[in-house]
């Protein structure tokens, strides 16, 4: 799949036709549609018109990293084991939930895990192995950013994987996380969703943002056109591993700060800690956060 350089620069150049970035926010790239119109592409299926503020954002989102220090205290005093797995499309959104999570913990004891494509060595192994070496021990919380989960998206999307081990996998993926619950890992399954006109803006400005072009894959590049087969992998995905012992949390994530309370606050809801602070958690909001069922046609 690895285009070659130029063939990976046309395509980057093709997601900027017809826009141009905000001159007067040098600060923080926006682009602009041809009528010089900030894009709005975030409202599709989006059931809030505005954004969330930033200063409600702040305020909520301190709130909420306040609960979950109380939490990881607790969780180290008791060797509790967390695993939260974040998955999604390109650009949802993953990288920087997990940053926000982790933001105010103790790094010792809240780690983040984010696997690099698999070594010959690891490539060798029991697809599984080299994320059972990253579960956490007692008293840690563990973030993947992307997980196992690679093995039923980005995989057999792409062709890294035969459709056999992609269908072992959906098979297999159920049992491996009912031995972790079993055994007393808490694990939640986050499911970042992104419209695809959206996710095209955030490829759009990973391109023009000097500090986000690294984040601008060849995958990324290849998704453009692969929307469809991402869908398809997807719903299979729910299909075969949205278990009672492991659900996953849809989270819609057009709005960023929205989504990124909502992970935040479904941990929170889902624990028991010392001191826990009812009012300050909160309560779901079923417009953003939902079963896989409910929140996807
Ligand atoms: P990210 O979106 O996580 O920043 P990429 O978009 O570059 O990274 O890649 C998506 C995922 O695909 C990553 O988890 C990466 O490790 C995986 N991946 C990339 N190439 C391969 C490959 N040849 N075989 C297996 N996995 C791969
Ligand atoms: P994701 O959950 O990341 O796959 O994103 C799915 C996005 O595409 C959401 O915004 C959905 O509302 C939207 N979507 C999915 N399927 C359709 C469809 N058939 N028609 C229109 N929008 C869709
Ligand atoms: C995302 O979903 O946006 C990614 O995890 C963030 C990234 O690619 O850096």
């Amino acid at each position: 799949m690895a285009s070659d350089d130029a063939g990976a620069e046309e395509e980057g150049e093709r997601l900027l036709d017809g826009l141009r970035v905000d001159e007067a926010r040098p600060e923080r790239p926006v682009l602009l549609d041809e009528q010089g119109e900030p894009l709005r592409t975030w409202q599709e299926n989006y059931p809030y018109r505005e954004k969330m503020r930033r200063k409600t954002y702040e305020r909520r989102k301190r709130f909420l990293q306040i609960e979950l220090l109380k939490l990881q205290k607790t969780v180290r005093e008791q060797g509790q084991r967390i695993v939260v797995v974040c998955e999604g499309r390109d650009a949802a959104g993953k990288g920087g939930t997990i940053k926000r999570f982790t933001e105010r913990l103790n790094p010792r004891g809240a780690r983040v895990v984010a696997l690099d494509k698999p070594t010959e060595r690891e490539a060798g192994q029991w697809y599984f192995q080299r994320y059972v070496a990253q579960l956490p021990s007692a008293g840690e919380i563990v973030f993947f950013d992307r997980s196992w989960y690679n093995r039923a998206g980005v995989e057999p999307v792409m062709g890294f994987c035969t459709p056999q081990e992609h269908r072992q996998f959906l098979q297999q993926a159920p049992l491996f996380e009912k031995m972790l619950t079993d055994d007393g890992i808490v694990l939640i399954k986050f499911w970042l969703s992104v419209s695809q006109a959206e996710q095209r803006t955030r490829f759009a400005i990973r391109q023009v943002d000097p500090v986000r072009q690294w984040k601008l894959s060849p995958t990324d590049l290849a998704s453009l056109d692969l929307w469809d087969a991402y869908t398809k992998a997807k719903v299979e995905m729910f299909r075969a591993t949205d278990t009672v012992h492991a659900p996953w949390s849809v989270i819609k994530f057009n709005d960023k700060r929205r989504g990124r309370l909502e992970a935040i606050r479904h941990l929170l809801l889902r624990m028991d800690y010392e001191a826990k602070d009812k009012d300050a958690v909160g309560e779901a909001d079923p417009l953003i956060i939902g079963p896989a069922d409910t929140l996807l046609e």
